[in-house]
């Protein structure tokens, strides 16, 4: 067994008995991550299609991250807004490489409920309107602002009143949207690729159709890109492969490496958005993790990651097209780049625990996706070796 402070009776009933119990836990207990895969702490090896909900996209530990972020915890652990900071300036730098050249500036938070909060707020402070729409099936995140434009009843209704005048509308129904559309919106904010909701692709009309009315009605359109961006579909950003900009685009998840954050990105032409004073974030802009970030960036550019996402992504899709498709339980393959979604007949959670006794982690999406969300570091001798098989055995393919 692995070196731990704690047996792992006493970590598990510690977590047990004084974290409240918003999360329903797995019996294991992860000590260590490595690239594409992670660790117990009984030392035995996983394959993570989990990577802590698609954050690990860049691997575990990546040593260029480490690095970034040893020497930055020896020198400066925080630095407030009102100050100058060479590893801020260091990720804005590297981060705005990655962005065309109609976006400008960003707003940096610690998480991507967060950076949704600002779009929102921004979207209000912009277009001086209230309301705004968002579809079924999406999810934004679990504060107030976030949770009031997420379309599922279940994370929501515990917690209403919400935010007032939130409207929501079908996703991928294109005749609806001249309908719902209205000049009274603030504005849109959809995934385009729906990532909890069930691994749901927008069309390519259905986005292109949203960006002509916002644009003919006076509405600002977000895209919540916080899942699906940052070469998660082997596009720099998800909006690349659909060829529709957003004004305001949220980003969240790998951008640090592993360490928490959140940015909200601007049209240019939408100027500084707020005044001093108006927005704020006690650890928004944390050198630590803009140091990471600015490693992440450079990394992301360096190994151009989409192209990779793209190679691995064709011959992962291929593998279960040869494989999954033969399940009794199969409905159908979804999914973009390293988003991966295989619909079933039936609930996917427990086929996501059946999947660790095969040492692959996974997670569900919407009720009956098993969703994989691997490394783009996924090597052709993992998806052989570990994850088609284990998909065989619990999706018991025959042919
Ligand atoms: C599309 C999308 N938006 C927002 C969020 C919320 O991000 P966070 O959990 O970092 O607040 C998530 C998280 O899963 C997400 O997938």
């Amino acid at each position: 067994m692995e070196e731990s402070l704690l047996n792992v009776a006493e970590l598990m009933e510690l977590e047990n008995s004084f974290l409240s119990r918003y999360y329903r836990k797995k019996g294991l207990v992860l000590v260590r991550g490595w690239g594409q895969y992670v660790w117990d702490v009984e030392g035995r090896m996983f394959l993570d299609c989990n990577t802590g909900y698609g954050v690990a996209f860049l691997g575990h530990c990546n040593e260029r991250i480490v690095r970034a972020i040893v020497e930055q915890v020896q020198r400066l652990m925080t630095c407030a807004m009102t100050f100058y900071n060479d590893a801020r300036a260091r990720f804005l730098r590297n981060f705005s490489r990655l962005l065309p050249s109609r976006f400008g500036k960003v707003v940096i938070q610690n998480s991507g409920a967060e950076a949704v909060e600002v779009a929102l707020k921004a979207a209000r402070k912009i277009t001086k309107k209230k309301a705004f729409l968002a579809f079924v099936g999406s999810f934004h995140g679990r504060t107030f602002g976030a949770l009031s434009v997420t379309g599922n009843e279940k994370y929501r209704r515990p917690f209403e009143p919400l935010v007032p005048e939130v409207r929501f509308a079908r996703f991928n129904v294109v005749h609806e949207l001249d309908k719902v559309v209205t000049e009274d919106l603030a504005a849109v904010i959809v995934e385009p690729i729906q990532g909890e909701g069930g691994v749901n692709p927008a069309t390519r009309d259905f986005l292109k159709e949203l960006r002509r009315l916002t644009e003919e009605r006076g509405v600002l359109l977000i895209f919540d890109e916080i899942q699906c961006g940052f070469g998660r579909t082997g596009y720099t950003w998800a909006f690349e492969y659909y060829g529709v900009e957003p004004d305001i685009f949220t980003v969240g998840k790998p951008l640090a490496g592993g360490l928490p954050i959140g940015v909200t990105v601007f049209r240019k032409d939408l100027g500084d958005v707020f005044e001093p004073g108006e927005h704020g974030s006690t650890f928004g802009g944390n050198p630590v993790v803009m140091a990471a970030a600015a490693a992440a960036c450079e990394l992301f550019i360096e190994d151009n990651v989409p192209e990779k996402v793209r190679q691995i992504s064709e011959y992962i899709f291929k593998r279960l097209e040869e494989t999954v498709t033969y399940s009794r339980y199969f409905l159908r393959l979804k999914g973009l780049g390293l988003m991966i979604g295989i619909e079933l007949r039936q609930d996917a959670e427990p086929f996501v625990d059946k999947m660790i006794e095969h040492r692959v982690l996974a997670l569900s999406a919407g009720k009956t996706t098993l969703r994989l969300l691997p490394p783009y570091l996924i090597t052709r001798q993992d998806v052989d070796n570990y994850l088609i098989p284990a998909l065989e055995k619990v999706l018991e393919v025959k042919r």
